[in-house]
């Protein structure tokens, strides 16, 4: 099967230029101007021609943080691999890589590898990749983060908060293990001991409003952590580190802090949520439906995150969509915020997002989007040059946006399972028009043409350091 796309506007991490690309097999085989020329567009039954003419043509978007079908013991998370991944492609994300939830406690790292495949085989419409979960640290998970690297998951997430959090020696070692393999360590940052004790007091005091989650989870309380975390790896001989969802200024000043001394291999992620809401949500009538952590920041905090991107301090915008029912999980917090289930949906509204709020408006360039949402995960998180690229033997994955689309974003869009967006009623500038998966169309529009169980297990490699 051949597919060209004709007279796009190229946009890659470096480089930006009118051309065509040739997907032949579910690789990219050509990238040029007037491909259509040179080719016999008989061989092989012909050819399926696109137009991007005044369209962007991006790699496909990336997204390293999800939580399909997590199971958090009080609630699951609504979307499973089929739901969620329809909602991403429909957004322009063309592969995942899922945060495994926690397993009986106890369990190798193997046991949710293999629960995760089942939930995912036969369900996922695009690639899909899992990091490990560190939910205790011995001899036999230390080995075993060796074998899950060689079954394609060089990564592993630590949580410094929640029921199994790691301690710093354990942290320790995780990190040497993981720099001896060649794979990444990824965080959870917020200070356990702090917010247990503030959510105790406030809810002693009969404080239970939403705000409440946010105050008792304050920015300083992650950055703590961030800095810890740092400081652990640097211990570790330079161990490298992924601090998930950065979501405040001070813990953005630790990162630099940690570079600016000489150290290296560190990776930061924001995700939307960070860069265009406030704390102001938890004011709201619905306040529920943005319960999740860390809380949402003050807009300074979102103007250091943007100044963040644009100066290259963070590496890349995921989503950390963990979606729950407005109507039926997040009322559980109605009484209580801290009988809230964490988390918000988001997968499909990243790429819009990103280009609306920060690429249209000046805040970021194009090459940083591109950098942002597909070239730097796939790079960090071995799945580069497959993933994330546009090049010869690069797999066919493209988004096709048009800039001068618009629209008003409400939940109807949407084409996931949850009952709400975040987003809801932003204007945003630019439409997705195609989406491409190995050089088949899943999404035309706001169609989706994929397939349930399309989507294959992504073995990944080292970190491309
Ligand atoms: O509130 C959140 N972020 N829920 C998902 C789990 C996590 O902490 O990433
Ligand atoms: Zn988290
Ligand atoms: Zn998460």
């Amino acid at each position: 099967m051949r597919t060209i796309i004709k007279n796009g506007h190229i946009f890659t991490e470096a480089e930006d230029y009118q051309g065509d690309i040739l997907i032949e097999n579910e690789k990219i085989v050509c990238i040029g101007r007037n491909l259509m020329q040179d080719m016999d567009m008989n061989r092989n039954g012909g050819v399926e021609v696109i137009d991007a003419e005044g369209c962007y043509v991006l790699p496909g978007a990336v997204d390293v943080h999800t939580h399909m079908d997590l199971d958090v013991g009080t609630a699951r998370a609504v979307d499973d691999f089929y739901d969620g991944t329809v909602a991403a492609v429909c957004g322009g994300t063309t592969a995942i890589v899922d945060h495994m939830a926690f397993g009986p406690a106890g369990v190798p790292l193997h046991y949710q590898f293999e629960a995760y495949k089942k939930l995912a085989q036969g369900k996922a419409v695009i690639d899909y990749g899992f990091h490990g979960t560190a939910q205790h640290v011995d001899d036999e998970i230390l080995a075993e983060l060796e074998t899950m690297a060689s079954d394609g998951i060089p990564s592993v997430k630590v949580y410094l908060t929640y029921g199994f959090k790691l301690n710093d020696a354990e942290v320790y070692r995780i990190l040497k293990k993981m720099k001896e393999i060649g794979g990444v360590t990824a965080f959870h940052c917020e200070n356990h001991d702090v917010i247990e004790y503030l959510k105790q007091k406030y809810r002693d005091e009969g404080c239970t409003a939403p705000i409440y989650h946010a105050l008792s989870r304050p920015a300083l309380a992650e950055a703590e952590a961030v800095g810890r975390v740092l400081k652990l790896a640097l211990l570790a001989g330079d161990a490298p580190v992924y601090i998930v969802h950065l979501s405040c200024k001070e813990s953005l000043d630790a990162v630099r802090e940690a570079r600016r001394r000489g150290q290296k291999n560190i990776f930061v992620e924001t995700c939307p949520q960070y860069l265009v809401l406030t704390e102001e949500c938890y004011r709201r009538e619905d306040a529920l439906k943005y319960i999740m952590s860390p809380p949402l920041r003050t807009q300074e905090d979102c103007e250091a995150l943007w100044e963040g991107l644009a100066d290259g301090s963070i590496q890349v915008v995921a989503t950390d969509h963990c979606p729950f029912h407005y109507g039926r999980e997040k009322q559980m917090g109605k009484d209580d915020f801290t009988a809230c289930p964490n988390g918000a949906p988001g997968v499909e509204e990243r790429l819009s997002l990103l280009y609306s709020e920060g690429a249209a408006k000046g805040r970021i360039s194009m090459h940083q989007l591109v950098k942002a949402l597909c070239t730097e995960p796939a790079r960090i998180y071995g799945m580069y040059p497959e993933k994330g690229a546009i090049l010869p033997g690069a797999d066919g994955d493209l988004v096709i946006l048009d800039p001068k689309g618009a629209y008003v974003l409400t939940q109807e869009r949407m084409h996931g399972a949850v009952d709400y967006t975040c987003y809801e009623g932003f204007r945003i500038q630019g439409e997705i028009r195609k989406v491409l998966q190995r050089g088949r169309v899943l999404v035309d529009g706001q169609r989706f043409l994929g397939e349930r169980g399309g989507g294959r297990f992504i073995r990944r490699g080292a970190c491309l350091l």
